[in-house]
């Protein structure tokens, strides 16, 4: 498992001193909880998402019963242990791509702009660096995740290419879609 000298669970204290953990998905308790987190999105939350969070099968066969040779998704949970914050590490098998990550952060709206993004992002990065990974890529739609272009420069990651009027609203109107890229130089694991 790609886990292991990751030492999860992580606490964490965010800046309202509030605790969470960060984990990788167990299968055995987190369904439920991933579920509540997905309702607890909005719609226009769920419109940006990457995925259908409303239908249950890819919700379990993407992140519960996770493939992780394809994809690392690792939760922030509460004391109580439910989720509040999910971030995704995507990769590809071994071969052209197979030293790129693609990440992905989504924090349940009563957790934001309290660190949670940039911690779930720098973990992440954490975890590619431990799988040897040397680029990490992230898409964002200009204007709507602006947070996430804010976190993610702050990491390091620079913007490398743009689609014009690429995404859309869900009332038709056209945002741009930036392409942002990170590189793992090596030695980078004395994080
Ligand atoms: C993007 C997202 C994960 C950020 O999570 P967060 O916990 O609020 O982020 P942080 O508190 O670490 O803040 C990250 C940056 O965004 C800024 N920020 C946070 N909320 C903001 C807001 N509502 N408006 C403007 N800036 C904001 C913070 O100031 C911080 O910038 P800084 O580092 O320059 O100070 C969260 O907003 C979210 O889930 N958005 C919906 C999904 C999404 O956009 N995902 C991105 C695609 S991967």
């Amino acid at each position: 498992m790609p886990f292991s000298k990751h030492g999860y669970p992580r606490p964490l204290v965010l800046k309202s001193g509030q605790e969470v953990w960060l984990r990788p998905i167990d299968p055995a308790i987190d369904e439920d909880p991933l579920f509540s987190f997905l309702a607890g999105l909005n719609n226009d939350d769920r419109w940006y998402l990457d995925f259908d969070a409303k239908d249950p099968e890819t919700v379990r066969s993407c992140f519960v019963h996770y493939k992780a040779s394809e994809l690392l998704p690792i939760v922030a949970t509460d004391r109580e242990g439910q989720v509040v914050g999910l971030g995704t590490l995507g990769r590809s098998h071994p071969g052209a791509r197979g030293h790129i990550g693609r990440v992905r952060v989504v924090v349940a709206r009563s957790f934001r702009s309290q660190r949670l993004g940039t911690y779930i992002l720098l973990d992440l990065i954490q975890l590619a660096v431990n799988l040897g990974l040397r680029v990490l890529t992230a898409e964002f739609i200009r204007g709507i995740e602006n947070p996430a272009i804010r976190a993610a420069r702050r990491l390091d990651f620079f913007e490398q290419a743009v689609l014009p009027e690429f995404a859309k609203d869900p009332r038709e109107n056209r945002y741009d879609l930036v392409i942002m890229v990170k590189r793992i130089h090596r030695g980078y694991d004395d994080f």
